[in-house]
């Protein structure tokens, strides 16, 4: 049965969110305060770069079933709000700020109606949800606030929407529970149809889960990257070693890729939130070993440094380099603590003339970076480069051919930051390849 539904804060959670509930047959207004934002998405046009959403936005808006608006009193009359605004990290602090979801809560206090769901999806602090239904309960009693985290990836945002590995549903007991359980499942039917598992618990487990999944990815890629670190005292190889850990079922392949670690706008300020929130609970010690994680992540960023200046033979001054990557990860245009930048950025700073290039992020990084020369063009970036670095895995980065390639450098050294390309093929062509983690 189609539903009515509002889905506040249009950012890479709340655009896909919205477009893929218009995609499952109901009645969506996606609402932002930002009016460009707004008349981008009611455009069609999709605010920032993911692969599908602007097929999926042009296939929904036809439909007339998604709008979008700036005006909150258009979100009056959904059975189901879905709260989707950032939680960024507090500056000057690790834990996250919250006056997003604060300021936006406050709207839909003034606007919920009797037996409306609010289905909270931001990633935040646990316990929020618990202070934010103390609110609901003064103000509208018959309205029920839920925890239904996300866990959409960029790059595969809309294909993790519609098809999840899970649905977590995060209710109050007793009978009001079993209420909104039954509105999301109608909201999710099409997706539940496919079989799609869906755990139903408590909200404070709820808002845990999707804390405790990104601690646990950030982990992951940081054992890696510790791996890396022995691998590069002892003249292992890191690759080598994952393959044969991976293939452990207890362990498994996937995000087991060293290199330049995580960046981006969800791990790396959730794993400081998540120890931030632990302290407040009087369990900081529970979190330490995330103090670790986060400090291997961003060793592998100076080692990179190091990396470099030792293939430059001491000193970045009057080097070229061609930094090949800007967004945090590839299929992406997002630069929010991206590896890649801040490693160019680093370079720069030491003396090194630095030109970077990305297939889909260079608007975004002048304006956080604006002191770095960013070209659009692969190969006029490295046309004369006396160094290479690879720093985010884009398709059309992995499959330069290391010949052609070779013809525009004035050197051939490459340094592989995502271990993204084949040394083997690259030395053949008489490139000095170098890589994190590797011989
Ligand atoms: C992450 C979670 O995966 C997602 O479930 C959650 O909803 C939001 O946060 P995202 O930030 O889009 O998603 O990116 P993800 O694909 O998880 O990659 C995060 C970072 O880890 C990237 O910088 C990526 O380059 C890096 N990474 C990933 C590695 O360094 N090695 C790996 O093996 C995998």
């Amino acid at each position: 049965m189609a539903m009515r539904i509002s889905v506040i804060g249009c950012g890479y959670l709340g655009a896909v969110h919205a477009a893929s509930m218009a995609e499952l047959g109901h009645e969506v207004v996606g609402i932002d305060v930002d009016p460009a934002k707004v008349e981008s998405l009611a455009a069609g046009r999709a605010p920032f770069f993911e692969p599908g959403l602007p097929e999926l936005l042009e296939r929904t808006l036809e439909t007339g079933r998604l709008r979008f608006t700036t005006d909150f009193a258009d979100a009056a009359g959904a059975e189901v709000h879905f709260l989707c605004v950032g939680t960024p990290q507090k500056s000057g602090e690790f834990a996250a700020d919250l006056q997003y979801v604060d300021g936006a809560f406050a709207e839909l206090l003034a606007i919920v109606g009797p037996g409306a769901v609010i289905a909270g999806k931001s990633t935040v602090p646990v316990g929020t949800a618990e202070r934010l239904a103390a609110r609901l309960e003064e103000v509208q009693p018959e309205a029920t606030l839920v925890w239904n985290p996300e866990f959409l990836r960029e790059g595969f945002a809309v294909k993790d929407t519609l098809h999840p590995d899970r649905l977590v549903y995060g209710v109050p007991d007793g009978a009001e529970g079993e209420r909104a359980t039954a509105v999301l499942d109608e909201v999710y039917a099409r997706i539940l149809a496919e079989g799609t598992p869906r755990l139903v618990m408590d909200p404070s487990t709820a808002q845990l889960v999707k804390v405790a999944a990104n601690s646990f990815l950030a982990t992951k890629i940081s054992f890696i990257n510790a791996m890396a670190e022995l691998c590069e005292r002892t003249g292992g190889d890191v690759t080598s070693l994952a393959d044969a850990i991976g293939l452990d079922e207890r362990i498994g392949r996937k995000f087991l890729n060293a290199g330049l670690g995580f960046g981006g706008g969800c791990l790396p300020k959730d794993i400081r939130a998540f120890m931030a929130r632990a302290g407040e609970l009087g369990a900081d010690q529970t979190l330490s070993f995330l103090r670790e994680v986060d400090a291997i992540n961003t060793r592998r960023r100076v080692r990179m440094v190091d990396l470099a200046r030792e293939v430059c033979g001491g000193s970045f001054l009057g080097q070229r380099i061609t930094v090949l990557g800007a967004s945090f990860k590839p299929n992406s245009d997002d630069i929010r603590d991206s590896p890649a930048l801040n490693v160019a950025e680093q370079l720069r700073l030491q003396g090194a003339m630095v030109r970077v290039t990305d297939p889909a992020a260079l608007a975004n990084a002048k304006s956080s970076y604006p002191n770095l020369v960013y070209v659009e063009d692969v190969e006029e970036a490295l046309t004369g480069a006396d160094l290479v670095l690879i720093l985010t895995e884009w398709e059309q980065y992995r499959e330069l051919d290391p010949e052609k390639a070779g013809e525009l450098v004035a050197q051939r050294r490459v340094l592989d930051g995502r271990n993204a390309i084949d040394p083997a093929a690259w030395r053949a062509a008489g490139w000095t390849y170098r890589a994190l983690g590797r011989r």
